[in-house]
């Protein structure tokens, strides 16, 4: 066990905060940092030592790549070679921000980085505390989220704490982060650009720069096939999961027939539990329903008809604990707070956790992708 400081750093933070941190980086130790998607666990790129204390940490599969953070644009030419003309268009647009480029890596980049591929992945933060840990430690940083393999990638340093704590010295607070799911991921290291993770950056938007339609990688298949090879690693990894069952609750234009879905949703959920479990009806103990909903949807529940109702029909008392956001943007909003609501539904230890599905369209993309990976099934 190690020591773990946390440093708080507030937007218009002293640098000098950062500098333990950055020479941690440098002398080859692990750094947890917010970026404007995620909480990052740093290591120097350069470093095999550190790098590999980074998967020891998370528990990451060694075949799943890194992403190396850049404070500069000067520096991709250190990093990738062979760099087409759409990356440049792309940067100019994105960066810094949420947007992650699959490149031909050059030889600076250990094997380990880029787990054996001929590529390697690239991102230039926005978080200016990301930024400035770069600067002060002179290195491009790999970061995978701060997060234990399998577990939400960490939206405040309060997740990364839970996960991390007494695993490396230091974690940077800088409060939530901005968009609370990963970057967009493309690679550009192959003739037709692919789309190999969803994010807040869409093809709408990467189309609306480059000119060319651009597919989105079907990802989503990894669970059905076992033989399939996803072309980013991670992504045929359970991802994002809470040790709460969670359930998607699927659209619907008409919101009552969308709540009685829900409360069907809850009462074979308890069923199910009774019958696999074997488990001697406990009715003593309550069953604990973590609802994350849009704030619409959310104004219609009448939670003590449910309560009524589900004591009646499977003897057990329903708590709920009700978190809305609000989805008159788009899906934003629900994007920022799933993990953040994941780790709380958790902590208060829910049994069960069901979340509104969002239009597939902007962050609706991603919050879906997200929310796929973690369910179990769809109600
Ligand atoms: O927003 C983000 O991207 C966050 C913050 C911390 O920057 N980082 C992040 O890293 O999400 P991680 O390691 O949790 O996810 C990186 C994903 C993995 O699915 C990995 O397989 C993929 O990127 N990846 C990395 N290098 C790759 C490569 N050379 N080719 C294909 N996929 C790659
Ligand atoms: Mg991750």
């Amino acid at each position: 066990m190690i020591n773990t400081e946390v440093i708080k750093l507030n937007p218009d933070f002293d640098s000098a905060l950062i500098l333990p941190a950055a020479e941690a980086i440098r002398s080859g130790e692990l750094v947890a940092f917010p970026t404007e998607t995620v909480y990052g666990l740093g290591a120097n790129a350069f470093c095999e030592t550190a790098i590999k204390k980074v998967f020891e940490v998370k528990g990451r599969p060694q075949d799943n790549p890194l992403i190396v953070h850049l404070s500069r644009l000067a520096h991709l030419t250190e990093i990738a070679i062979n760099i087409p003309q759409i990356a440049y268009d792309l940067l100019d647009v994105f960066a810094p921000g949420p947007l992650t480029l699959i490149l031909q890596k050059s030889d600076l980049i250990p094997e380990i980085v880029s787990a054996g591929l001929p590529t390697v992945a690239i991102r230039f933060p926005s978080d200016p505390i990301a930024q400035a840990l770069i600067e002060l430690a002179e290195v491009p940083i790999v970061a995978p989220s701060a997060n234990l393999s399998g577990k939400p990638s960490p939206t405040q340093a309060w997740h990364v704490y839970q996960d991390l704590a007494g695993k490396i010295p230091y974690i940077l607070d800088g409060g939530a982060s901005d968009y609370g799911l990963e970057s967009t991921i493309i690679d550009l290291s192959i003739a037709d650009p692919v789309i190999l993770r969803p994010g807040f950056i869409t093809a709408r938007d990467i189309k609306n720069v480059v000119g060319i339609d651009i597919t989105e990688y079907q990802a989503d298949q990894s669970g059905s096939k076992p033989d399939f090879q996803p072309k980013a690693p991670g992504q045929k990894y359970r991802h994002y999961s809470p040790r709460a069952t969670v359930l998607i609750l699927a659209e619907n234009s008409n919101p009552t027939e969308r709540l009685n879905n829900l409360l069907t949703g809850i009462e074979g959920f308890i069923r199910n539990k009774i019958s696999d479990n074997n488990m001697k009806k406990d009715t003593t103990k309550e069953i604990l329903v973590g609802l994350f909903l849009a704030e619409k949807l959310s104004k219609k529940l009448n939670l003590e008809y449910f309560k009524k109702y589900l004591y009646k029909s499977t003897c057990y008392n329903v708590g709920f604990k009700l978190e809305s956001y609000n989805n008159q943007q788009g899906a934003a909003g629900a994007a920022h707070d799933l993990f953040n609501r994941f780790r709380e539904f958790d902590r208060i230890r829910a049994d069960l956790i069901i979340c509104s599905a969002e239009q597939m369209d902007g962050a609706g993309i991603a919050y879906m992708n997200r929310l796929k990976k973690a369910a179990d099934y769809e109600i």
